[in-house]
């Protein structure tokens, strides 16, 4: 459920209409919503209430300091893979103890970085990483909580590109070996062995897949405890789906109902790593059609907002609902909805049946909270598009748009070319 709703024809952002939003910040711009922000933040946090636990927000699903800042408020964690996020997440006051870091390449900077900030767990995701973690700290003469990242060989049902716990997934380490792997971090000097993490993939829409992940590993729980290796903290990932176009996830309550009773008696702070399912839904992107173009065998509308702005329907073929901001009455067309993006893979929906629109009207690009503005680029020199958070009527810009001199301010004409 959001907070994006139509008012007598007009879609509003809670109680601001889009409209105002587009005239006042240009377009492409992103409007989140905090009000659903918070609520999904908060069906995670009822859901689990009286079973220890974190949510660490998956910063990689949408990086703004002031989105991090909202879930810290409310006692959120944060789920790290880069240095750059660590130092996002720090900035927005997600609590060091309550970080969780993973990711297959990690470097030594950034091992060092997180080990200074002394974030609760590395979850580390192979022997190499294992004993770099051991001698940075070691170097550093302090000490590494560690998770393992285990690939409990599980298909999540979801798209290939974003399944990540299955035997030729470069993630985590293969559970038939984790055992040999926790005996040997547990010999190591400078890593303190506290947990163990899993994450299987994303847009999972059944609880099955979590279900039997999450009983590989409980398997595994019992024969370390046998071997005298007891853990504190089980990291179940993120993963949860949410609706694009007709899916019914499951809602953290359902997770919640399946995952509790299997960890009776187990004396465990269960983390947990949501990303989509806390913004995909709390965010859209609202664009303007430029130009309207009949070609031979299909009708275009060009937009503001390119593959740069939003890549997943290009990258997955992923499908966003696209809304008019101001509803009227239409005749209707069969359309591609494209950017201005010089690639014919630059679209954001593919034979759409949309109502005619006129040059200059705004869209909205549903459910665009999640990977939208955090795997924007630059392609083609467009300055990457604003950000806005909106709470009731108040709305506030949450990062300004990129201007021209954004686009050089690195670079150098070397001298020899002067
Ligand atoms: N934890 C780890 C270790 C992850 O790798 C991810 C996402 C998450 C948590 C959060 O997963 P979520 O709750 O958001 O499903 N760009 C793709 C999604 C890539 C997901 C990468 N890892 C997309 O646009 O669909």
């Amino acid at each position: 459920m959001h907070f994006f709703q139509y008012r007598s024809g007009e879609l509003y952002a809670e109680e601001v209409p889009v409209k105002t939003l587009a005239e006042q910040y240009g377009t492409p711009l992103y409007v989140y919503s905090h009000t659903t922000l918070l609520r999904h933040f908060m069906a995670y946090e009822n859901a689990f209430d009286g079973y220890p636990h974190i949510i660490c927000f998956a910063v990689k699903s949408n990086p703004n300091t002031a989105i991090i800042r909202l879930f810290a408020k409310h006692g959120g964690g944060a789920d790290i893979v880069s240095g750059g996020e660590l130092h996002a997440a720090l900035k927005a006051g997600i609590p060091s103890r309550k970080i969780v870091y993973a990711g297959v390449g990690k470097t030594e900077d950034e091992i060092r970085f997180a080990l200074k900030s002394k974030i609760l767990m590395f979850n580390v995701e192979s022997e190499n990483e294992l004993r770099e973690i051991d001698r940075v700290a070691g170097n550093m003469k302090t000490n590494a909580q560690i998770a393992l990242r285990i690939n409990p060989d599980i298909d999540p049902g979801t798209h290939p590109y974003i399944t990540t716990g299955m035997k030729k997934h470069k993630f985590g380490i293969p559970i038939e070996v984790a055992l040999e792997y926790y005996k040997l971090a547990s010999k190591l000097k400078n890593v303190v062995v506290v947990g163990v993490h899993k994450h299987i993939g994303s847009q999972i829409t059944k609880v099955s897949p979590f279900v039997d992940a999450l009983k590989r590993i409980l398997l595994l729980i019992d024969e370390l405890n046998a071997q005298g290796v007891s853990l504190q903290y089980l990291d179940v990932g993120g993963g949860l789906g949410i609706s694009y176009r007709d899916e019914e996830p499951p809602v953290p309550g359902d997770l919640a109902k399946h995952l509790i009773p299997m960890l009776k008696d187990r004396n465990l702070t269960l983390i947990m790593e949501p990303g989509r399912s806390l913004v995909g839904n709390a965010g859209i992107l609202v664009t303007k059609t430029l130009y309207m173009k009949k070609g031979i065998e299909k009708e275009f509308i060009i937009v503001d907002a390119g593959m740069n702005d939003l890549i997943r329907p290009s990258l997955y073929d992923a499908y966003h609902h696209i809304l008019p901001v101001v509803r009227t009455k239409r005749d209707k067309i069969l359309c591609d909805v494209v950017g201005p993006i010089c690639e014919s893979g630059d679209f954001l929906a593919k034979e759409r049946e949309l109502g005619k629109l006129k040059q200059g009207e705004y869209l909205a690009v549903m459910s665009a909270g999640a990977y939208g503005f955090s795997m924007s680029s630059n392609y083609n020199s467009r300055p990457r598009a604003a950000e806005v958070l909106v709470k009731g009527r108040d709305h506030v810009l949450i990062r300004k748009r990129e201007t021209y001199d954004d686009l050089v301010r690195n670079e150098k004409i070397p001298a020899f070319l002067k």
